[in-house]
Parts: structure tokens; sequence; C-alpha cells
């Protein structure tokens, strides 16, 4: 008399031994000795009848569901088996021509990016990083620009409406919180340059964007002047440029710098002559620079009588523009597989 334990029993060894089945003879062999007309399970469903009628039923449904799990696992072994033999070459046209490798390349801000931290290495500045989501405090407040100055004008603000902290968070406009942030952790000596993304709600055009990148560079030890600034920026310039360039260092405004001073190269395209790429100055502006302000070293806890230092920030999405001759700037993240697979 069969029980539903030993259809149990006969379906799981039938399940165990398909496992090892490798070869379509052992294949129709297992299908045979369990699923053929005399096969072990069908000998099993032939006793059905002289069951009591109580075990007919339960028998009856292990019968059943043991062969709809051989056959199921019968179909799956057979694909199997059949996908392992395409694989191995009988379904390989070697005559078709090769399928090309899509290589992906590196974006061109990353690319300049690398460059200029490239550079900043050889030159002792080490790479640091700071967060996106800025505190007023950092963006604004330590870098002297305290509330309802107004040199807040020139960075157009991304506030984060935080109910916590009404009025307290932005998107970071620029890299430069994080000369307050670098400081407060570190007892000078400091040589650092920090990339990374910002953000200023303003008129998209040719050179604007509202998310470009920045790096910010900052230096401060004892006895350090605006000719440490200037061999250093001149040193990067001809390095990243060309040898042969000549840099310009021009008055300008920046609360947390003074001196503050913006940066040019020589036109490499006009050589100086005047032309659409240098808007016919002979001069392209790269950066904005400056002595670090003695309100932004006091602030931190340096002592300015003792420390001074020169910061910088500049645009990589600007020097890729020069570098490889892009025309505009909101080609970059427009995502255009057509524009990033041509700039090589
Ligand atoms: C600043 O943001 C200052 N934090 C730079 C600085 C640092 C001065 C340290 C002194 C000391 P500015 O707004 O000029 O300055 O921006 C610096 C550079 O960021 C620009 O020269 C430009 O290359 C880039 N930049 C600014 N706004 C945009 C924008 N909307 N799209 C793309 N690049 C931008």
């Amino acid at each position: 008399m069969t029980t539903a334990n030993e259809i149990a029993e006969l379906r799981a060894r039938a399940l165990a031994e398909i496992v090892a089945v490798t070869s379509d003879d052992t294949l129709q062999a297992w299908r045979v000795k369990y699923l053929g007309r005399r096969g072990l399970v069908s000998e099993a469903s032939r006793g059905l009848g002289s069951l009591p009628p109580e075990s007919r039923r339960e028998v009856g449904q292990a019968v059943n569901a043991a062969m709809q799990a051989l056959n199921a696992a019968f179909e799956q072994r057979k694909a199997a088996l059949e996908q392992a033999a395409a694989e191995a070459g009988g379904a390989l046209d070697v005559t078709l021509p090769g399928r090309p490798v899509a290589l992906g390349q590196v974006h061109p801000t990353t690319r300049a990016l690398r460059d200029i931290l490239q550079v900043f290495d050889s030159l002792g500045f080490r790479v640091v990083e700071g967060p996106e989501v800025e505190w007023d405090r950092y963006n604004f407040e330590l870098l002297n620009i305290p509330a309802d100055h107004p040199a807040r004008d020139m960075w157009d603000t991304y506030w984060i409406d935080d109910p916590v902290n009404p009025g307290k968070m932005l998107l970071r406009t620029h890299t430069s919180p994080n000369q307050a942030r670098v400081m407060e952790r570190t007892e000078p000596p400091v040589r650092v340059v920090v990339p990374g993304r910002c953000y200023r709600y303003e008129a998209v055009d040719a050179t604007h964007e509202t998310m470009f990148y920045q790096v910010e560079g900052l230096a401060v030890d004892v006895g350090v002047t605006m000719a440490d600034l200037k061999g250093t920026l001149t040193a990067f310039a001809q390095a990243l440029f060309g040898a042969e360039r000549r840099v310009l260092f021009y008055c300008s405004y920046f609360p947390f710098v003074e001196p503050g001073v913006e940066v040019a190269i020589d036109c490499f395209k006009c050589k100086g002559e005047g032309c659409r790429l240098c808007k016919f100055t002979g001069w392209i502006e790269i950066m904005g620079a400056g002595m670090v302000h003695p309100k932004v070293l006091a602030d931190v806890g340096y002592d300015p009588s003792t420390y001074s230092g020169f910061a910088f920030g500049l645009g990589p999405e600007r020097v890729a523009l020069l570098k490889y001759g892009i025309d505009d700037i909101r080609l970059f993240y427009a995502n255009d597989l057509r524009f990033l697979r041509q700039v090589k």
C-alpha cells in the first residue's frame, strides 16, 4: 500500500537525482525512470484504486503534485542543458561581425578637475571636501559677510526651507565656506584645495550655470605674503595653460580677503591681440583670489598677528571651456551624449 509520505520521498529522490544530470541521455533515462508509463510515479498512482477511500484523496493529491513538480524539473533541466550546449559553441556563428564594446569616457568637468588638482597636488596642496548643504554661518558669516551685508547680493542664493532652522540653511554658493571649516579643525600651517558643486539662483547663459563646480584653495602659515599668492597662481596657470602664459592680477573685492584680486591669463587664442574668446580685451579671467582677511582668521581662532594666508576660487567648467575649446557651459550638464563623446 502506498502512502503520501512515500510519494513525497520518491519526489525528493527524483529531484535530487536530476540535479546531477549533465547529458541528454541521462535526462531521458531519468524521465523514463520516474515519469514513463512504467515509471515509479505512474506505478504509485496505479495502486490508488486499492487504497481505502479515506487515504485515497490524500495520496492522489501527492501523486499529482509530484507529477507536476517532476515535469517542471525535467523541462527546466532540458532548457539548461540546451543553453549550456549553445554557449559551448554549438550556436555561435563565427562569421558574424563582432559586437562593438561601448566605452564610456571621462566628463569634461572631471577631466578639468583632475588636471587642476594634479597641479595643486604637485605644489603641496592636500584635497579635502565639504558639504553642499551649508549653514549661513559658513557660507557668509564666517566669511565676513554678516546678515544684511550688501555683498550678499554677489551670491544669489537657494535657501533651504527648514522649519527647524528657518533662514539658516542654503545650498552653498561657493566653496569658500571650507576656508572656515578647514581652519576650525586644523592647526596652521594649512595648504588645501577643495573641489565641489556650488549652486546659484541666477540667469543661465553661455558662461553661467545654476549648478557648477569650484575649486577653493587656502594656504595659511607664518609670513605668507601676496608674493606667495602671485607665485603659486602663476605657477598653476602656466602648468595648466602653457609655460609661455602671462598672468595678470588686478584689484577686486570679496569681503573675506584683503586685498582681493581677479586673476587673468593672456588670451592663448589671439595671443593678446583681442578676439571673441577674450571679449577683445586680450585677457581671460580664470579666478578670484586674495589675502585672507584678518577678521576671518580671528573668527576661527587663528591669531592674525602671527598668521597670514591667501585663498582663491576658480571654476573648472570655465577652465574646460578654455582648454577644450567649448563655447557654451550649458552643454556640460544637458546630458547629450553627442557632446560628451565629442570632447576628447
Ligand atoms: C567666488 O565665488 C569666491 N568665493 C572666489 C574667491 C575665493 C575669492 C577665495 C577670493 C578668495 P566668484 O563669484 O567670482 O567668486 O566665482 C569664482 C569662479 O567660479 C568664477 O571665476 C567662475 O569661474 C566660477 N563661477 C561663478 N559663478 C558661476 C556660474 N554661475 N557658472 C559657472 N561658473 C561660475
